[in-house]
């Protein structure tokens, strides 16, 4: 464990480091993130530790996945702080470049997110998936990792990435790793920094609901009942409003049934006052 870190701030700088492990025959492990880490972040790159010879880093928050009406200028920023957790992490390289750098002038190409996109986060937040997947194909591109590291707390995010990296033959694997969890379940997020107190003790129940829904559908429970009932335990709990709370199919994302066998999925985005919180369970 060392107590600084390297940074890079320039693709010209990202690729010399990178090029020197390469002539080592070193693999690359990234962990793209928006920064303000906390330890669902540090599990990621632990796990980029334990699969790949080097671990990569990204801290870019990313403007063309924000809406106009969204969080992007009050989306927490902790530089020093996330520099000193990835040194105790033992990351290898922080790759963090500004806007101008990762969007030059004259910047004007994108991809459109697939299937996977089209509806739970896709309808809420449109354009969000195209900004996510230009910005991981750029992010790959630079670092040319071989593995990329994602949290599943992000469940939609992954599969419109694993869709892209498979529809467009990208050459590497995308790994997903657990949620992790406060103690009474909440899913660890950068965005629970907006929440306050009194929201904090109620956002909890949002996890509590989804997981009862998922043990009653995997034991073959009839689904829009579950749903229904799911909503009304965290709109009781004081949840403000529900942008959805679905049951899907975990590898199309497509609506589930209970007679199909297949693995499912349940994933819900409700508010809490002015803070939109997203989590998912196995079902
Ligand atoms: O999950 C995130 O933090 C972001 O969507 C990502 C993958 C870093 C792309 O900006």
């Amino acid at each position: 464990m060392s107590d600084k870190i390297k940074i890079v701030r320039t693709v010209h700088d990202l690729r010399k480091a990178v090029a020197k492990w390469r002539g080592r025959d070193q693999t690359v492990g990234l962990v793209p993130t928006m920064g303000a880490l906390h330890a669902g972040h540090i599990s990621l790159v632990k796990l980029a530790k334990k699969k790949a010879d080097k671990a990569v880093v990204s801290i870019f928050v990313n403007p063309t996945q924000f809406a106009a009406n969204e969080d992007l200028s009050r989306y927490p920023r902790d530089e020093a702080g996330d520099l000193a957790k990835l040194a105790a992490a033992d990351a290898d390289l922080v790759w963090s470049p500004g806007v101008e750098e990762m969007y030059p002038d004259g910047f004007s190409t994108g991809v459109r997110a697939g299937s996977a996109a089209k509806d739970l986060e896709g309808a809420f937040r449109p354009c969000h998936f195209d900004g996510v997947a230009t910005v991981c194909a750029k992010l790959f591109n630079q670092v040319t990792p071989d593995i990329a590291v994602f949290g599943e707390k992000d469940f939609q995010q992954l599969a419109v990435l694993r869709q892209m990296v498979r529809d467009l033959n990208m050459p590497l694997k995308l790994i997903g790793s657990p949620t992790k969890r406060d103690a009474d379940g909440l899913a660890l997020s950068s965005r629970n920094a907006y929440l306050s107190e009194a929201e904090r003790k109620i956002a909890p129940a949002l996890y509590a609901a989804i997981s009862a829904l998922a043990k009653d559908v995997a034991n073959g429970a009839d689904i829009p009942a579950g749903v229904a009932d799911a909503k009304r335990k965290v709109t009781a709990a004081g949840f403000t409003k529900i942008d959805y709370i679905e049951v899907r199919d975990a590898e199309t994302l497509e609506p589930a049934s209970t007679a199909s066998g297949r693995p499912m999925r349940v994933l819900a985005a409700c508010w809490l006052g002015k803070t939109r919180l997203i989590d998912n369970v196995a079902a």
